[in-house]
């Protein structure tokens, strides 16, 4: 039998305080192919880090949407330990955690646009470790310091479809 290729798409909105603009789009020509991930980002202002995809999906009417008490840490279901992760854009896709999106293709610090296309073949779309449904962060660091951004923290909703998503 021919396997028609099916077209996983994710729509993604912006929450959360902050300028950055953009979106990220998942999508797999043929089931258990790999993901591309179009990364399309701007306003980041040279303050964002890393971005990754997080546990639990946006929670309605959270006073809080980005936080970490919200959307636990990143999506890390082989339980990959970081501490052996290479430096950011160095390793290989199964080298860090799945949701680890900088991780696996580099950081966003100093920029103020990214554009990049990637393939990764360990960011399911369906399954048991599918990121559909879950949110992705970017982090972003305060000017002039290290200390890690929560307000500037922007969430996506990943859906299989636009309908049905929200902005609150
Ligand atoms: C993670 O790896 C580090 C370094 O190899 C090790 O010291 C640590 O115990 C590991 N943590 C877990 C939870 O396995
Ligand atoms: C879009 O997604 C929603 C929620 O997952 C679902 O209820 C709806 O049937 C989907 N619509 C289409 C056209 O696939």
């Amino acid at each position: 039998m021919v396997q028609k290729a099916v077209r996983w798409m994710s729509c993604l909105l912006w929450f959360g305080p902050g300028s950055i603009d953009g979106q990220v789009q998942f999508s797999q020509a043929v089931p258990q192919g790999p993901t591309t991930i179009q990364v399309s980002l701007k306003n980041l202002a040279s303050i964002a880090g890393g971005y990754h995809v997080h546990v639990l999906p946006l929670k309605p009417g959270s006073a809080s949407p980005c936080s970490n008490a919200d959307i636990l840490g990143h999506f890390n279901p082989l339980a990959w330990n970081v501490s052996n992760s290479p430096s950011p854009g160095v390793g290989t896709v199964d080298q860090y955690e799945v949701g680890d999106i900088s991780g696996k293709f580099g950081m966003l610090t100093l920029k103020d646009i990214y554009e990049g296309v990637h393939e990764d073949p360990s960011m399911p779309l369906t399954g048991p470790y599918s990121i559909v449904g879950r949110t992705i962060s970017v982090g972003c660091k305060v000017l002039h310091s290290y200390i890690q951004c929560v307000k500037g923290l922007k969430k996506l909703e990943i859906s299989d479809n636009c309908s049905g998503i929200h902005l609150y």
